[in-house]
């Protein structure tokens, strides 16, 4: 086949070349083509990035399915899921009732008053939040309030960055004391 197109080229001459150069210019068009460069040898392998790493900047690869986090993750579920699976891990002893009261202070007396019944500063410029002494708040159960901390509600927000899961449990407990009862 090669010697074909050689004959062909010799037959037609091409831009007047003679056939040295031809055969040259062919070969050069060759290796080209095939990645190779005579002037520099091989090039530099590149498909060593095609692997399955993580690679620089990129988000850590997804767990195995069915693996369970050994500490410190918690799992992501919707208000009303946390409100039957999870359970308050704290005893709602003194210390925890007072820890509790601070943050409540620090993070909710804003919107919902220091008694939890509404009326803090940012309500008066926000949307006035429900008063939670209310039945229908007192019935929630422990984990769907401490979720609500978590995520936030339609409304509220979440403030899953700023507080531990321990003290959202502690602010749980307090809660439950605004509202007027152990649980
Ligand atoms: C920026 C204002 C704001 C802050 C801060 C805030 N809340 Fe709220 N909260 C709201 C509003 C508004 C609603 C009603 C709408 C909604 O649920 O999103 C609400 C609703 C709630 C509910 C009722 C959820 C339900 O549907 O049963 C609970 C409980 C609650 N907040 C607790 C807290 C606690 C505890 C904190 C402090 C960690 C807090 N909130 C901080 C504005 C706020």
């Amino acid at each position: 086949m090669a010697i074909k197109i050689f004959r062909t080229a010799n037959r037609f001459p091409v831009c007047g070349l003679s056939r040295v150069w031809r055969r040259g210019l062919l070969i050069g068009i060759a290796y080209m083509l095939i990645g190779v460069s005579p002037v520099y040898g091989w090039f530099w392998r590149k498909d060593m990035v095609k692997q399955p790493s993580v690679k620089p900047q990129e988000a850590p690869r997804p767990l195995p399915q069915n693996s369970i986090p050994r500490q410190g993750k918690e799992f992501p579920m919707d208000r009303v899921e946390a409100g039957k699976r999870l359970r308050n891990p704290i005893e709602p002893n003194p210390a925890a009732v007072e820890s509790g009261k601070k943050l409540y202070e620090i993070y909710c007396t804003l919107c919902h008053g220091a008694d939890g019944k509404g009326g803090g500063p940012v309500a008066a410029k926000f949307v006035p939040p429900p008063d939670l002494t209310l039945d229908v708040f007192r019935v929630r159960p422990d984990g769907f309030l401490y979720q609500t901390i978590a995520d936030g509600g339609p409304l509220m927000p979440g403030q899953r960055d700023a507080l531990q899961p321990r003290e959202r449990w502690e602010i749980v407990i307090y809660l439950r004391r605004l509202q007027g009862g152990e649980k």
